[in-house]
């Protein structure tokens, strides 16, 4: 075959082949990729419908009866209930302590007598989806997976701000409505809130949840944040980063990390976002948007100018998963990378590190489940070595930009 272009006449090139690779997810199975080549009949029936069926067109595309079966077959075409997409956040009590960060449980401080601890003074409840408490209007309306018969108890961190809600019985939010800032009556501890689990371990999830609190907790908290905060300030000014330990309440995560595992298996997460091979996404999700609204207060505390949020960027890397060094667009001017999960589970010492290149030299960064690295995003470059094999680690990007900023927020 020839034609001409101009004075010269041209061929295809004998060596051009053509691969398609389709990408996809599988309700419960996780990843598919398919590379077809055009190398047979069958290929290029099906790339042709692929190509047809992806376009961004409304145009109906009917495979016919053989090809219909393949697709099936591959998941590539799906009954309704088998479709992958968003999975509701239980946010219920949680029944035992599987994926509470270890360090949280590790630690736990069996000192504190029972009886100098009283109902966290800062826990509000909440009826139904429109009816925010008085004292959190103005802070908690992005908590969009709340439904209109949900009864929410809101644990507000007096250090951080950042409130955490936990899907509770009618009763049991009445109970520690009436008790809130006054003592536990003597065995009643763990039956605050209903579960399957053990006395023990009741009582330490009501104490890692901030659900009971020692009587002058709400003071020392809010003191030992203030004191962090001027370190973080500080840090921020030195190194042009700061790390942030425990930015989260250990519950909070254990019930995020339940979640998002959930929610890669049902298909949540998009693939192939353009810049990292076998990294997974999810843009400006409910959960991570609502956490995101919660961070903005203790930002503001560390950052020289006011910020405001602008997007957040959920990546779940797969082993291998390799970022490129970069910086990041103008809606990253402040980011702040907080990994939600590591599966295992690894800490501030054995975690995946992230690089940061400050005045020419890589500074790498290890961070818990929980822990936050804030930086200019858009004058620090970064980036990711491989991440060993067997590893999976979720990591959320809150972005945020100047108070003044007039651009897209997305
Ligand atoms: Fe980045």
């Amino acid at each position: 075959m020839s034609t001409s272009s101009e004075k010269k006449s041209v061929v295809i090139n004998p060596t051009l082949r053509l691969k398609i690779t389709a990408i996809w997810n599988r309700k419960g199975i996780g990843a598919q990729t398919l590379t077809l080549e055009s190398d047979s009949a069958a290929n290029f029936e099906m790339a042709k419908f692929l190509l047809a069926a992806t376009l961004d067109d409304d145009a109906p595309v009917e495979p016919g009866p053989e090809l219909a079966q393949r697709l099936v077959q591959l998941g590539m075409l799906t009954p309704e209930d088998e479709e992958p997409g968003p999975i509701g956040y239980d946010f219920g009590w949680p029944q035992n302590q599987d994926l509470i960060p270890a360090p949280n449980v590790l630690n736990f401080d069996a000192t504190v007598a029972p009886e100098s601890l009283v109902v966290n003074p800062n826990a509000h409840v909440q009826h139904g989806a429109g009816s925010i408490p008085e004292e959190l209007r103005g802070r908690v309306e992005q908590a969009s997976f709340i439904g209109d018969d949900d009864t929410v108890l809101w644990i507000v961190d007096p250090g951080t701000q950042v409130a955490a809600p936990y899907r509770v019985p009618e009763k049991t939010a009445e109970t520690l409505e009436a008790l809130r800032g006054k003592s536990v009556p003597e065995g009643d501890l763990a039956d605050l809130v209903p579960s399957r689990a053990n006395t023990i371990l009741r009582s330490e999830i009501l104490r890692r949840a901030h659900v009971v609190v020692p009587s002058d907790w709400s003071e020392s908290r809010g003191k030992a944040w203030e004191a962090r905060v001027r370190d973080c300030r500080a840090s921020l000014e030195r190194d042009e980063f700061v790390v942030i330990r425990d930015l989260l309440n250990p519950i909070q995560l254990q019930l995020m990390r339940r979640y998002y595992r959930a929610a890669s298996l049902a298909g949540a997460f998009m693939l192939d976002d353009g810049q990292v091979a076998k990294r997974s996404w999810c843009h400006n999700e409910d959960v991570a948007r609502f956490v995101h609204s919660q961070l903005v207060d203790l930002l503001n505390r560390i950052v020289p100018q006011p910020i405001k949020a602008s997007y957040c960027y959920l990546g779940l890397y797969e082993p291998g998963a390799v970022l490129a060094r970069h910086t990041d667009r103008a809606q990253c001017v402040w980011n702040l990378s907080v990994p939600f999960d590591a599966d295992p589970e690894t800490d501030a010492d054995t975690a995946w590190p992230i690089y940061l290149e400050v005045r020419g030299e890589a500074r790498p960064v290890r961070l818990g489940i929980g822990d936050g690295v804030l930086y200019r995003g858009t004058d620090l470059p970064h980036w990711r070595d491989a991440q060993p094999d067997g590893h999976r680690t979720t990591v959320c990007f809150f972005h945020f930009v100047d108070e003044t900023f007039e651009g897209a927020l997305t």
